[in-house]
């Protein structure tokens, strides 16, 4: 082989070999180029997310679609579905919550709490939502609720964990007004609905044509309406003959039914005088107090407030006031916030007789307390008699776990299972007195 054949073939070689060298770096450098897209996009654009939240920039895409969601449908489904339960947000409409783009289904934390994302990426806002057999509750930016939430006109608890515990009640307690209504009544009735509070009004039905719009108000704000006779008569329903009690009743029923479209569900006897004779005529539950505070007596504020805040306020407790009287509305609207503030449930009679599984009966009420019904005091209570141990003296601010009932013997008065007690009339019904 001559010598310039054998020079052309090491030139096109060293050339195949600079083209193959050519190549390879441009392999290495597209092989480094991808690995450092991925490292960025896979790894550290997600730490920088999970650390800084809503710091971190936002992929285009989801600000795209924040655009597209944030409008007034949005909110609109999300209000309207509020009472049912949480609603099913977009999670691309979650500026405050981590952006999950990376994230799985399940529960997640950043630092403002901890939320739930659907495997369809959306998130739970604004509502009740039950998650594997447990119930939570999530507020409007979709992080769980602990401690007390009002569920209209409900409390319910959330444990830390945000898990719903049907165990814990607030101290249940129902205020009672008598004689009314009156000029103040509407007054009472604002405070009411103000604190989410609900309350019993045993009428005379002879006020009721000049209030109308008053008592429906009371059913209008869920509380309950109850008879109180016609007119009160000072001989007591006790003194007086069958046809005339029925009356009583039957007439302010009419004036009640007049007004609101509904008649009472509950009855308090005048002076606190009834007995079998009167649960049968008027054929309505019957309703004493196991708090008197003698408002009708003193007619002074502190003195209202002072016999309320300082007196027995046990779960199940029936508080009896008068709404004719000025003071004694005063009162209450101090009376009502404290409570609520103190952690008290204000109910009607009835609700409270639910909230004590009681199914109420034609008969005598004094209060529903645990420690009466353990003892088989109170009619249509069909639940377990539990020895009344009140060795844990719950403190009644309201806060505890209420079933503790603070049965401090006053129990006792009520105990002999008598109602010779209230229906003979002669504590009430000496005419001096106005119950
Ligand atoms: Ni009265």
């Amino acid at each position: 082989m001559d010598k310039r054949v054998l020079r052309e073939r090491m030139r096109k070689k060293q050339q195949q070999l600079r083209r193959r060298k050519m190549m390879k770096l441009g392999g290495y450098v597209l092989a480094v180029i991808l690995i450092v897209v991925f490292i960025i996009k896979g790894i550290i654009l997600p730490i920088t997310k999970g650390i800084s939240g809503k710091d971190a920039d936002k992929p285009v895409q989801v600000e795209a679609d924040a655009d597209k969601t944030t409008d007034t449908g949005e909110t609109e489904t999300a209000k309207a579905e509020e009472e049912e339960g949480a609603v099913r947000m977009p999670l691309a409409t979650a500026s405050h919550i981590t952006k999950a783009s990376d994230m799985t289904a399940g529960w997640h934390e950043d630092e403002n709490g901890k939320w739930y994302q659907n495997y369809d990426r959306t998130y739970y806002a604004g509502g009740i939502q039950e998650i594997d057999g447990k119930t939570y509750s999530f507020d409007d930016d979709g992080y769980i609720q602990t401690g007390w939430v009002s569920d209209g006109f409900d409390d319910l608890y959330f444990n830390d964990d945000g898990s719903y515990n049907p165990e814990k009640h607030k101290t249940r307690i129902a205020l009672t007004f008598d004689d009314g209504p009156g000029q103040y009544t509407d007054q009472l009735l604002d405070c009411l609905e103000e604190n989410n509070a609900h309350a019993t009004f045993f009428m005379q039905g002879i006020n009721v044509g000049d209030w109308e719009s008053t008592v429906q108000r009371m059913v209008d704000i869920g509380c309950e309406l109850g008879n109180h006779s016609w007119d009160h008569p000072e001989a007591t329903l006790q003194g007086i003959s069958d046809e005339a009690v029925i009356e009583q009743f039957q007439k302010t029923d009419a004036a009640l039914e007049k007004a609101s479209g509904q008649r009472s569900t509950v009855a308090r006897a005048p002076y606190g005088a009834a007995g079998e004779r009167e649960f049968q005529l008027a054929q309505k539950p019957f309703f004493m107090w196991s708090l008197d505070t003698e408002d009708w007596r003193y007619m002074d504020v502190q003195h209202n407030i002072d016999a309320v805040m300082n007196g027995d306020l046990t779960d199940g407790s029936i508080i009896l006031m008068h709404d004719i009287h000025e003071p004694s509305v005063q009162a209450a609207l101090q009376i009502i916030p404290q409570l609520v503030e103190k952690g008290y449930k204000l109910m009607t009679v009835s609700e409270l007789a639910a909230a004590k599984d009681v199914e109420l009966q034609y008969a005598s009420y004094v209060d529903f307390w645990d420690s009466s019904l353990a003892k088989g005091l109170v009619a249509g209570y069909d639940g377990p008699l539990l020895a009344s141990d009140s060795s844990d003296g719950s403190s009644g601010d309201g806060s505890d776990i209420s079933d503790g009932s603070q049965d401090d013997g006053s129990g006792e008065d009520y105990s002999d299972g008598s109602e010779e007690d209230y229906s003979d009339g002669e504590d009430y019904s000496d005419g001096s007195e106005e119950y």
